[in-house]
């Protein structure tokens, strides 16, 4: 039996500077024509009635960058988010983040924290976006969290199990991704939700995030569909998530 449309696909949007590059273009440019694709691609998921999408933007480690292109960046994030912001409203998309989002610029963050607030009734997609996000650090800071609850007394050493650290990540009122989708080739994880993918099947594409359609995002459904989830277990056992 074929799996169910997963109800939580995570992507890692990479190779718009290679795409851009190999069309004489300048890396900034690709990231230009990579919004156009988080656009089509919002729209598809809540078109198949995805659940929750979550797209990994900007990392920790991408602030090393030239500062051109970090300032082009955040610029890009900004103007996403205004020329955005009442389309996701009216599609009934939640708008959310997750990651370090006290690094980005103010004013950045007080559009997200107003397009989180403005999204915050709806009822459709959760699109979530991975802004200055680095797993480990994110893994940190539920340890940190926890410690903190057990000094006061609100929680015991042995009472900590798996969903109490599920419980203070920044994914706490998310269910963990079915799927992780990689673009441009590239077989590795780059600090992306490492305790949430446990169980993802892992889907990669050659294709450079620019050139990811809504057509290659459906070529990935197929597959997750066709794959058998086993769990551990020695056949394919349903539930969508552990
Ligand atoms: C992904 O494309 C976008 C971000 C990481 C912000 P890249 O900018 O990493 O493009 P490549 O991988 O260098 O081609
Ligand atoms: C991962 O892409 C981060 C994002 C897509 C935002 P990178 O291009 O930063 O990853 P590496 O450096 O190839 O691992
Ligand atoms: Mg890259």
């Amino acid at each position: 039996m074929p799996n169910e449309t997963p109800q939580h696909i995570a992507i890692i949007m990479d190779g718009n500077g290679r795409w851009a590059k190999k069309q004489g273009l300048m890396r900034i440019q690709g990231h230009e024509v990579g919004v156009r694709r988080v656009e089509e691609i919002t729209r598809a998921a809540q078109d198949k009635g995805i659940r929750y999408l979550t797209l990994y933007a900007f990392s920790k480690e991408n602030w090393h960058r030239p500062k051109e292109e970090v300032d082009f960046l955040m610029g890009l994030l900004s103007s996403y988010v205004d020329a955005k912001i009442d389309a996701l409203f009216k599609n009934n998309i939640i708008f959310n983040v997750i990651g370090e989002i006290s690094d980005l610029p103010e004013a950045l963050q007080k559009k997200i924290a107003h397009a989180i607030e403005k999204t915050r009734g709806n009822t459709g997609l959760t699109l979530t976006l991975a802004l200055s996000y680095s797993s480990r650090k994110e893994i940190v800071r539920a340890c940190q969290k926890i410690t903190a609850k057990v000094l006061k007394g609100e929680l015991t050493p042995e009472g900590i199990d798996e969903g109490t650290v599920s419980a203070n990540l920044d994914t706490a009122a998310m269910p963990d991704p079915d799927l992780l989708i990689r673009t441009s080739g590239e077989f590795r994880i780059s600090n992306f939700l490492l305790w949430q993918i446990s169980y993802a099947e892992l889907y990669i594409t050659q294709k450079f995030w620019p050139e990811f359609t809504p057509d290659e995002f459906e070529k990935a459904i197929e597959d997750y569909r066709r794959r058998e989830r086993r769990f551990g277990h020695t056949c394919a056992v349903s539930g969508k998530n552990l």
